[in-house]
């Protein structure tokens, strides 16, 4: 590269990429022909022979905030968003990393809860996976305690979807600075300076497997898909997602039902019900229906699953169209006359805590695929009406 390495080393945030014909933004630094440059996440190199500038006229280099097309010895494949940079100063590549974090979200940081986070020009699905310890905004020392309420600032661990890249903040800011925004929505919920990675993703491969999931699929004759059933305690999501399995069953599906009190016997024996353990409740819930659509199967998951956001996560998890919201629609009067495994009435006198509907929130799907209104329908005629849905869709060939 052209620049002293005091300067600072050449990035460019990709917004379109032709063949051996890239395009974007220059972050920092300074590009010029007959540099080499590299594609962060790839890896892979190739050198400068052209540039242009947006209105398409020839460029002897471009540098911070052009907006620059570059002609390329070599054809890449690269993605909006992706990172380009000089091949002698690459940035770093990791799907984990330790940031600071300035968190303005409606009440506290909750680790685990799926996020969207956006580096350079980058956007990734993540969760804050460890507080280390929160910072004085003043000092910069770290104090004591992992709870991270609105305005405050603390050191975390974070862990996105895929590998990013990106430099340490200290040493560049453009590339280096995050955002955090709720997975639906553009609100900002914090923002952020990455100092280092935890770990090179790069050392991370995917095991290359020959059987994959079109073929688990293909096997069992079906169309793999996850009925997820949400609703109040009482509401009846189990007795519909029983009897929508056994129908199921009866014309040879292959089915798993994950269902809220049977995994919390196992799986997720050490969760409670505060707001962090249903969170990482459903956050294991999705991932082992994740892994069962994998394998080919039809996965009914019945849990209350309080939370929007929480859903949402299951729901970004999951392909396009896999995962089916289905509100079992209760009321809570309702739900709570019938009382079948008499909570309520505990919960009433006191006995059970952060008891959904009563002193935890249930916040109902905006735009379920399925909403089942349960009053006078036996649960049979309620799984008849998801078959009838499924049908329609073409998911039950
Ligand atoms: S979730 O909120 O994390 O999705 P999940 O569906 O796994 O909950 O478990 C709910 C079941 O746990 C209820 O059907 C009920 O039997 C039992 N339970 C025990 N304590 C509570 C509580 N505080 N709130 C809700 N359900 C509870």
């Amino acid at each position: 590269m052209s620049d002293p390495a005091t300067a600072a080393p050449f990035r460019l945030a990709i917004s379109a990429s032709r063949g051996p014909e890239i395009e974007g933004r220059v972050l920092s630094g300074r590009v010029a022909a007959g540099d080499r440059l590299v594609a962060a996440t790839s890896g892979r190199t190739a050198g400068v022979t052209s540039l242009r500038n947006g209105a398409g006229e020839p460029l002897d280099a471009a540098q911070v905030g052009d907006h620059v097309v570059l002609g390329l010895d070599d054809a890449w494949s690269l993605t909006p968003g992706d990172l380009v940079a000089g091949a002698d100063r690459r940035p770093a590549v990791a799907d984990q990393v330790a940031a600071d974090i300035d968190w303005r979200g409606e009440g506290p940081l909750i680790p685990g809860r799926n996020l969207s986070f956006t580096v350079g020009a980058q956007t990734a699905t993540g969760s804050v996976t460890e507080i280390r310890h929160r910072i004085d905004p003043r000092s910069g020392q770290a104090l004591a305690g992992k709870i991270v309420g609105t305005g405050e600032t603390a050191r975390v661990n974070l862990t996105f979807a895929r590998a990013l890249a990106f430099d340490p903040f200290t040493e560049n800011e453009a590339t280096g600075a995050l955002t955090i925004r709720a997975l639906s929505g553009d609100a900002i919920l914090g923002t952020g300076r990455i100092a280092f990675g935890l770990r090179r993703a790069t050392n991370i491969h995917w095991q290359a497997v020959d059987i994959d999931r079109a073929a688990r699929a293909e096997i069992k004759g079906q169309v793999p898909v996850c009925l997820w059933f949400t609703g109040l305690s009482g509401a009846g999501k189990s007795a519909i997602a029983n009897a929508l399995e056994r129908a199921l069953f009866s014309v040879g599906r292959h089915t798993y039902l994950l269902d809220g009190d049977n995994v919390r016997h196992g799986l997720n024996r050490d969760l409670g019900f505060t707001e962090a353990d249903r969170v990482e409740n459903i956050r294991r819930v999705a991932e082992t229906a994740r892994l069962m659509l994998d394998a080919g199967l039809i996965v009914l998951a019945s849990f209350i699953s309080p939370f929007r956001a929480d859903r949402a996560m299951a729901r970004a998890l999951m392909g396009e169209g896999e995962f089916v919201e289905i509100f079992v629609d209760t009321p809570l009067a309702v739900a709570e006359a019938r009382d079948p495994k008499g909570l309520y009435r505990r919960a009433r006198a006191g006995e059970i805590r952060n008891f959904t509907g009563l002193d935890s929130p249930y916040e109902p799907p905006l735009s379920p695929e399925i909403r089942l209104a349960t009053g006078g329908s036996t649960p049979e005629a309620l799984a008849e009406e998801v078959l009838a849905y499924l049908a329609s869709r073409g998911t039950l060939r």
